[in-house]
């Protein structure tokens, strides 16, 4: 495991990050697909239906990348908006639902504005995990709903070891050949951010959401967080 001191905070995680997705975004869905088996948008799907929201309902989508998660929300007759600070993975984006440049941590939306909302694959990504939870409940209405989807370390030991040498040494290995060797090596070890389960669910009742739970899928190397705005 890597070791999270060696690893940028701040400011400097900030700019790592973005600059590290503009660099990847031409290539990112496709990496997506090839490293998840085509799982990705199945896990989507079920974040957007463990919602459980009503046809027309607002959704933000936050750390929108190259809206597959707008896509999938437009599908089930959702009406996503998109934010997120990469331009370039904004321009590599094919949706026709409204995206817009700008930090999931200070949204330009008012108190309570949205119904829902998504956010996948990028709590290891923000420079602070507590800000963002408490910004998704500040545009959350009371009753909205939230789905945060993210990778996690199955418990299993064999399951455990086997996606240890999967995320760590083969999905390097094939962003190296078809993207970027530096970008697909940082992925895997920003797991290291990641808090466990327990005080994921903690922060989330703290930032103001209720009936947090987690679920599992991909053999336990991917986990859904939702929960609902007290
Ligand atoms: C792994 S990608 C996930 C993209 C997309 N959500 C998906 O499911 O494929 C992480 C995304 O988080 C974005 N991101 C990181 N920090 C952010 C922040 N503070 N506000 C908005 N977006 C952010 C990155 O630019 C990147 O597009």
């Amino acid at each position: 495991m890597t070791d999270r001191s060696s690893l940028p905070t701040g400011d400097e995680k900030a700019r790592t990050v973005r600059a590290m997705f503009d660099r990847i975004a031409p290539r990112y869905d496709r990496l997506n697909r090839i490293m998840t088996f085509g799982m990705d948008a199945s896990w989507r799907r079920k974040s957007i239906a463990a919602l459980g929201l009503g046809r027309g309902s607002s959704v933000i989508d936050v750390a929108c990348g190259t809206g597959d998660f707008c896509r999938e929300l437009q599908k089930a007759r959702l009406d996503p908006i998109g934010f997120d600070v990469s331009f370039g993975m904004l321009s590599a984006a094919a949706t026709d639902a409204p995206l817009v440049q700008g930090d999931g941590l200070r949204l330009p939306l008012r108190d309570g504005y949205a119904d829902g909302l998504t956010c996948g694959f990028a709590l290891r990504n923000v420079v602070d995990l507590k800000a963002l939870f408490e910004e998704s409940a500040r545009i959350l209405r009371a009753e909205g709903r939230a789905s945060f989807l993210e990778t996690a370390q199955p418990e299993n030991l064999v399951l455990s070891f086997g996606h240890k040498v999967y995320f760590h040494k083969i999905v390097p290995m094939i962003g190296g050949w078809l993207s970027d060797k530096a970008a697909y090596s940082y992925l895997p070890k920003s797991s290291a951010y990641l808090p466990p389960k327990n005080e994921l669910i903690a922060l989330l009742e703290n930032a103001g959401f209720k009936d947090v739970s987690v679920r599992l899928f991909g053999l336990g190397a991917v986990q859904l967080l939702t929960g609902t705005r007290r």
